[in-house]
């Protein structure tokens, strides 16, 4: 076993804590064989089955492996090296919180600390029933309305702590 295959075992191993989930595998059976036989089509895969699935199971990730004889540490390597795929679920709603330093400064971390406590999440995870997902993001380019907050595409200006955690509770 290579270097990088116990890498990437070890590294799938700290996602794969998860609850486990039944996948609808047709669906995957159904991108597998749309690729069939081409080659450099681990990026298109891993898109397509992150636009099923919602992000990169495990499971799903091993039996791409299986299937194409794409080695899993390979896939691991791509679906680690760009910033659109993600190895955990994620929340319905994505918040993102600017840390940037006028948002910083404006207040930001004092929101990141209500959201926590008030959604039971931790910054870069998710809430335990998988409605949000926070992350930290630096600068979104609108410092002059700091401090910044997004959720999907919706962006929030100068931003405080207590009405924005209601307004996060009255989502969806
Ligand atoms: S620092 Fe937050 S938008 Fe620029």
């Amino acid at each position: 076993m290579s270097g990088d295959t116990i890498a990437a075992q070890i590294e799938i191993g700290k996602y794969s804590q998860e609850q486990q989930e039944s996948f609808d595998y047709q669906s995957l059976e159904k991108i597998l064989n749309k690729y069939k036989g081409k080659e450099g089509v681990i990026i298109p895969i891993l898109q397509e089955i992150q636009e099923v699935y919602g992000y990169l199971p495990k499971e799903i990730l091993v039996r791409t492996s299986k299937k194409t004889r794409i080695p899993i540490s390979q896939l691991y390597g791509v679906a680690t090296f760009y910033a659109q795929f993600h190895l955990k679920k994620r929340g319905r709603h994505l918040i993102r919180i600017c840390d940037g330093t006028a948002c910083h400064v404006s207040g930001s971390p004092k929101i990141v600390q209500a959201i926590e406590n008030a959604l039971e999440i931790e910054a870069g995870g998710s809430s335990p029933d998988y409605k949000y997902t926070l992350e930290i993001v630096y600068c979104v380019g609108s410092c002059g309305l700091a401090p910044v907050a997004v959720v999907g595409d919706q962006v929030y200006a100068q931003t405080k702590p207590e009405s924005f955690v209601r307004t996060l509770k009255k989502l969806e």
